[in-house]
């Protein structure tokens, strides 16, 4: 996501604010910029040159040194329109009066941006964000300050936004406020800052203050006033700050895959963010194929692999439960050598969180070769796959550091849960209704997903448990097949222990033949049509003598007797399942290979993304 700092009240302003965007790259962007402001004007540089933005943008801004001491930077993460210089942010307003950064999703940005063009407003980026600025210039035109135009903005727009503004009409003020988003803001004797993350600002001052959701903060220099949506004093709780640096970028966890586990409720509420219309209708914006395209579609094929692969296995459930639409699903360096068959029916699916998997990447090409439409589900906008690809869905986990893929998986699942249900309403496979319940289930899954993460306690006492054990088997049916896959890969990937995913039905057709004492099955018997067929199978590998850890859901006592270690998760629709049953895996994991003293987030032989064959 996007990375936000401001400050005010500081001669060497630009350099505080080239500083903390030095802080903030560390979370992967594609762009940046800054804007100072006096009396009399905004000076503005932005940069997109990748990850060498921000030092691009020091050199590039070189001749503002001591211009002002007001002034907002920000790194981009492209989520709304191309990572290009004129989507950069500071956004301006039509007369340049003011200039604002933006953390976050606008949902309705769309129907404000046309009732702002029909009202004469000039547009001059594809973002959410730019609406913001022209709304507080409206504001300002009707004779409002800069925080009470923010807050008339702030009441019109629905989503999740952090946010500094500036105006040159009050040079030495910034106006902060947050929903959702996260934002703190601090003070000194003489300066005031704002940063979307500590360490951005943490050289600078440690008087530091998290705003809550809808509280707007007035920065001066030496000042901050925060008051609530309605005006009113708010109370405010100063943080205690004790990380250094290196521990603030990971938000006080110990390593980043803790740290990104923790981000995957936002990461799957963000990918469904505005993509539901008032009307109920499901709509993707960027995946520019007409419903007669759709409409047409005799079968779906994903492409992908790893991780991603078994979102992949998991959507195929959805596909075809909801959409009535056959779906192949294979692993990308398999479908190209293969001579699949494909036409303009055809509808094939890359699934990359970087997009750049030179493997998906040269399967969709080679899909694109044969006459099917192609569209790819990234989390990196602008990536190969996302330039190439007829159409785009863009999953929102932010970026993604750890090497072991965890946030961006679950946002995948829920990306091409989206695009089923789109599917099923196009083709008329659902009713309204149906597809309401469905929709609401994966918005319910934020919640799902944070009880499911405050349990890592209790799965960390069963990896203790398991700290000698060198075989392991997850076994899953239906959809909490892929979810076995997936765990098994996690633990492969981090602990370097063996580890095998399985269908539950298929052990006794070879498998069980290695099953023995000290070998630990993981049976992920959470709910579905096949949970008692599943709970047969375990009994299988127990009456074996392996060591069995089961994943069911709360109040579930089937499988009681059966078990050495139960591990807990809330309940929900079999669908959706798989994007909370995951979570224990991971966790599983994670706790196995830091008791064997391992980095999580760099395993060995392993590469974040894989460019080559
Ligand atoms: C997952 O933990 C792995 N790091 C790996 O399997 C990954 O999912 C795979 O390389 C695909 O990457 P992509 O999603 O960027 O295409």
């Amino acid at each position: 996501m996007c990375g936000i700092i401001g400050v005010t009240g500081a001669a060497d302003a630009l350099d505080i604010l080239l500083d903390g965007l030095e802080r903030l790259e560390y979370r992967g962007y594609d762009s940046a910029g800054v804007a100072l402001v006096s009396a009399e004007a905004i000076d503005r540089v932005r940069i997109a040159d990748g990850t060498h933005s921000v030092a691009t943008l020091r050199t590039a801004t070189e001749p503002l040194a001591g211009r002002s001491s007001t002034g907002v930077g920000h790194t981009r993460w492209a989520t709304h329109g191309h990572p290009t210089e004129h989507n950069a942010h500071p956004h301006l307003d039509c007369s340049g009066r003011v200039a604002l950064v933006h953390n976050g999703i606008i949902e309705n940005h769309l129907e404000l941006a046309m009732r702002l063009s029909a009202d004469g407003h000039t547009l001059a980026s594809d973002t959410d964000t730019e609406v913001l600025a022209h709304l507080i210039e409206e504001g300002l035109a009707r004779g409002e300050d800069l925080t009470t135009a923010v807050r008339s903005t702030l009441a019109v727009v629905r989503g999740a936004f952090a946010l500094g503004v500036m105006t040159t009409d009050d040079p030495e003020l910034i106006v902060a406020s947050r929903r959702i988003s996260p934002l703190i803001v601090g003070v000194t004797d003489t300066a005031g800052y704002l940063a979307s993350d500590i360490p951005a600002v943490l050289d600078r001052t440690r008087n530091l203050i998290a705003l809550e959701d809808d509280q707007v903060a007035e920065l001066r220099p030496g000042s901050v006033v925060v008051t609530d949506a309605a005006g009113a004093p708010a109370t405010t709780t100063p943080l205690n700050v004790e990380w250094d640096v290196e521990a603030a970028q990971k938000g006080g966890f110990p390593d980043f895959m803790s740290k990104e586990m923790a981000d995957q409720p936002a990461a799957v509420l963000d990918t469904l963010r505005g993509r539901r219309g008032p009307d109920g209708v499901i709509a993707i914006d960027q995946l520019d194929l007409s419903h007669d395209d759709l409409a047409r579609l005799t079968k779906v094929v994903v492409v992908a692999c790893g991780s991603s692969f078994h979102a992949g296995l998991v959507a195929k459930y959805a596909f075809e439960r909801w959409a009535r639409i056959p779906v192949e699903v294979d692993i990308a360096s398999e479908f190209r050598y293969r001579d699949p068959v494909l036409d303009a029916t055809a509808l094939v699916v890359g699934v990359s969180q970087s997009g750049e998997t030179v493997d998906t990447l040269q399967a969709m090409r080679h899909a694109r070769e044969d006459g099917a439409r192609v569209v790819v589900v990234s989390n990196v906008v602008d990536s190969s796959m996302a330039r190439e690809a007829d159409g785009v869905l863009y999953t929102r986990a932010g970026p993604e550091i750890g090497v072991a893929a965890t946030k961006t998986v679950l946002a995948q699942i829920t990306a091409l849960e989206l695009l089923a249900l789109h599917l099923a309403q196009v083709r008329g496979t659902m009713t309204h209704e149906q597809v309401a319940v469905e929709f609401d289930e994966l918005l319910r899954l934020e919640g799902v997903l944070a009880e499911t993460l405050a349990r890592s306690d209790d799965v960390a006492a069963v990896a203790s448990g398991l700290s000698h054990a060198t075989d392991f088997f997850f076994l899953g049916r239906h959809a909490g097949y892929p979810t076995a896959l997936e765990g098994a890969l996690k633990l492969k990937e981090i602990s370097y222990l063996h580890a095998e995913g399985y269908p539950g039905g298929e052990l006794k057709h070879g498998p069980l033949a290695v099953i023995e004492p000290g070998c630990v099955v993981v049976a992920v018997a959470t709910g579905g049509p096949l949970k008692e067929k599943m709970l047969s199978n375990v009994a299988e590998v127990k009456s074996r003598g392996a060591t069995v850890v089961l994943v069911v859901e709360d109040g579930d006592e089937d499988g009681a007797g059966v078990a050495d270690y139960t591990i807990r998760v809330p309940a929900a629709r079999d669908m959706q399942s798989p994007i909370k049953d995951i979570v224990p895996l991971q966790q599983l994991a994670y706790h196995l290979a830091v008791g064997r003293g391992l980095d999580v987030d760099r395993p060995r032989n392993l590469a974040k993304t894989v460019t080559v064959e």
